[in-house]
C-alpha cells in the first residue's frame, strides 16, 4: 500500500521572483488554490493520507496552511463564507502533515533523500513536485494511475510525456523499451540533455512512485548537473540494477514552475469554473 506522499517543496523559484522572494511557489494560487493544495487532492485521490512535506526558509505558510485557523473560524462562522474552506477542512481532517527541512538547496536527489526520516525505508512512496500540476478530466488522477502501475510491476515508477525535441534541454529524459502500451522499461536516464545529445523526447515531469531502497542508491550518486544531487541520476543507476519504469500518463500537465505554464492552468481551470457556472 502505498499512503505516503513526499512534496519537495523547498527550491527558491527563482522564475517566480519577485513574488516569491517571501511566499513558497507552492502557495502562488490558481484561481483560490494553492498550487500545493492540488498536489494533496491528487495524493489523496491515490490514496494517501499521510503528506511529507520538504520545506526550507521563508516557507511557513505551506505549514499555517495545513492547519486549522481558529481566528478565521471564528470570523466566517455563518457567513456565505463559511463553505470556501470545506475543502482544506476535509484534507485537515482526514491527512497527517509531516515536514522536514532541506538546509541548503542541494538538488531534488537530495531533498527527497532528506525525506527518508519522513517516509521511512519499509514501504513503497508516492512523490508530487507541486509546481508540476496534473490534471485527467477523463478519469483517474495521475497518482493514482501510477499507484495502480505499481500494484502490477511493484518498483519505481516515473511519469512521462513528450515533449518538442528543441525542449528536451528542460527535463530529464529517458531511454528505453516499450513493454505495454505507454508503459517503458526504462535502460538510461540523462537530466537536461543537450538537444543533440537526448536519447528520445520523453521527458520526465514531477510524479515518481519510489521504493525505499532508492535511498541508499541516492546516497551513493554524485553531484550531477548544475553540481545538484540528480534524482534522474540515482534513478538511472538504479535502473541498471533493478527496474524503473517509465510510464505515459494519460492527462495534462502544466508546468506552474514557469509563468507561461502558469497563467495556462489558470486559464484552465477559469473556464472550468465558467462551464460549471
Ligand atoms: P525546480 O528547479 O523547478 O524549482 O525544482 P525551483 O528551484 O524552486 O525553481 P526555479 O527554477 O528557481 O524557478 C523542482 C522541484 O524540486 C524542489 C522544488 O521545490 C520544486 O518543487 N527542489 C529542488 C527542492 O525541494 N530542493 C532542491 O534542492 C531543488
Amino acid at each position: 500500500m502505498i499512503t505516503k506522499c513526499l512534496f519537495p517543496a523547498a527550491g527558491y523559484g527563482t522564475r517566480f521572483l519577485p513574488a516569491t522572494k517571501a511566499m513558497p511557489k507552492e502557495m502562488l494560487p490558481i484561481l483560490t488554490k494553492p498550487l500545493i493544495q492540488y498536489g494533496v487532492e491528487e495524493a489523496m485521490d491515490a490514496g494517501c493520507n499521510v503528506m511529507a512535506i520538504i520545506t526550507g526558509r521563508g516557507k511557513r505558510s505551506i505549514t499555517d496552511h495545513f492547519d486549522i485557523s481558529y481566528e478565521l473560524e471564528h470570523q466566517i462562522k455563518d457567513t456565505s463564507k463559511d463553505k470556501m474552506l470545506d475543502g482544506i477542512r476535509e484534507i485537515i481532517q482526514k491527512c497527517t502533515f509531516t515536514y522536514t527541512r532541506q538546509n541548503e538547496m542541494k538538488g531534488l536527489g537530495d531533498a527527497i533523500y532528506k525525506g527518508n526520516v519522513l517516509v521511512g525505508f519499509s514501504n513503497p512512496f508516492a512523490v508530487v513536485l507541486a509546481d508540476d500540476l496534473c490534471v485527467n478530466p477523463e478519469g483517474d488522477g495521475v497518482l493514482k494511475q501510477m499507484v495502480n502501475l505499481y500494484n502490477k510491476y511493484k518498483c519505481c515508477i516515473v511519469a512521462i510525456m513528450e515533449v518538442p525535441h528543441e525542449d528536451v534541454y528542460k527535463y530529464g529524459v529517458i531511454e528505453g523499451s516499450e513493454i505495454e502500451d505507454g508503459v517503458f522499461m526504462v535502460s538510461n536516464m540523462v537530466e537536461k540533455p543537450d538537444i543533440d545529445k537526448a536519447p528520445s523526447n520523453l521527458a520526465v515531469i514531477g510524479r515518481y512512485i519510489l521504493t525505499p531502497d532508492i535511498f541508499d542508491v541516492i546516497k551513493n550518486t554524485k553531484p550531477g548537473k548544475n553540481g545538484e544531487l540528480q534524482i534522474t541520476d540515482a534513478l538511472c543507476e538504479h535502473a541498471k540494477k533493478g527496474m524503473v519504469i517509465a510510464y505515459k500518463f494519460k492527462g495534462k500537465r502544466f508546468d506552474c514552475g514557469s509563468v507561461e505554464g502558469f497563467v495556462e492552468a489558470t486559464n484552465y481551470f477559469y473556464n472550468l469554473e465558467q462551464a460549471k457556472n
